[in-house]
């Protein structure tokens, strides 16, 4: 089973007991304003995207990890590696995201699970090239992608909501966790 310690978390594999907690996530119009359409997404979504997340950790042998608080154990969200498919353009490519409760922003937890994501990524499944897509305007993900070191590389358009995105990458090969 694929489980990181950093000091304050728990990168893990899904259970069941994270679909409610990870749907209160997914309500929030908060945490969804820089996520697809901006919609929020519901209890039988959230289970349908779990359920996604866990198929990729089976057919990549990497995947979104489930992000727990160790000293609470609370669910904080998520933060990970998926195929980007939605961007043709960029791929074959390996993307990082996050998304956390809105709770759990201010306190570095998302840059903590990104370190520790980008270290499993080069160490772990040895890719060499990580990337990230993110919205023009996302400065909450934008801060992070500038704390790991990542460039810019293109922007571009969502191919389907017609936003502006811009696509970041980072060769792990020079990556100082
Ligand atoms: C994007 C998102 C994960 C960012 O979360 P975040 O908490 O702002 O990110 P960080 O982990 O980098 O923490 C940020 C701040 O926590 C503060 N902080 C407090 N304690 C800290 C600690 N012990 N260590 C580090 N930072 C700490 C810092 O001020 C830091 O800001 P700084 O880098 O400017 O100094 C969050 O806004 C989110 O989930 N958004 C909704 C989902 C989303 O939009 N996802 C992206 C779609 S592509």
């Amino acid at each position: 089973m694929t489980e990181i310690r950093t000091p304050r978390l728990l990168l893990r594999r899904w259970h069941d007991d994270d679909l409610a907690p990870m749907a209160d996530i997914n309500a929030d119009p908060r945490v969804m304003r820089w996520i697809d359409d901006g919609s929020v997404r519901d209890l039988d979504h959230t289970a349908e995207e779990i359920e996604r997340w866990e198929e990729e950790w089976d057919e990549e042998g990497f995947g979104l990890f489930a992000v727990e608080l160790l000293a609470s154990g609370e669910l904080a969200g998520f933060t990970g590696l998926s195929v980007p498919e939605f961007l043709p353009e960029v791929m074959p490519a390996v993307a990082i995201s996050w998304r956390l409760g809105s709770q759990f922003w201010g306190q570095g937890y998302a840059s903590e699970a990104a370190h520790a994501t980008l270290e499993f990524a080069l160490q772990d499944r040895g890719l060499d090239r990580v990337i990230s897509i993110s919205q023009v305007g996302d400065h909450a993900s934008g801060n992070i992608i500038s704390k790991l070191g990542m460039v810019p590389e293109r922007e571009t358009a969502h191919p389907e909501y017609d936003y502006p995105l811009q696509v970041h990458t980072i060769d792990l090969t020079e990556f100082q966790a």
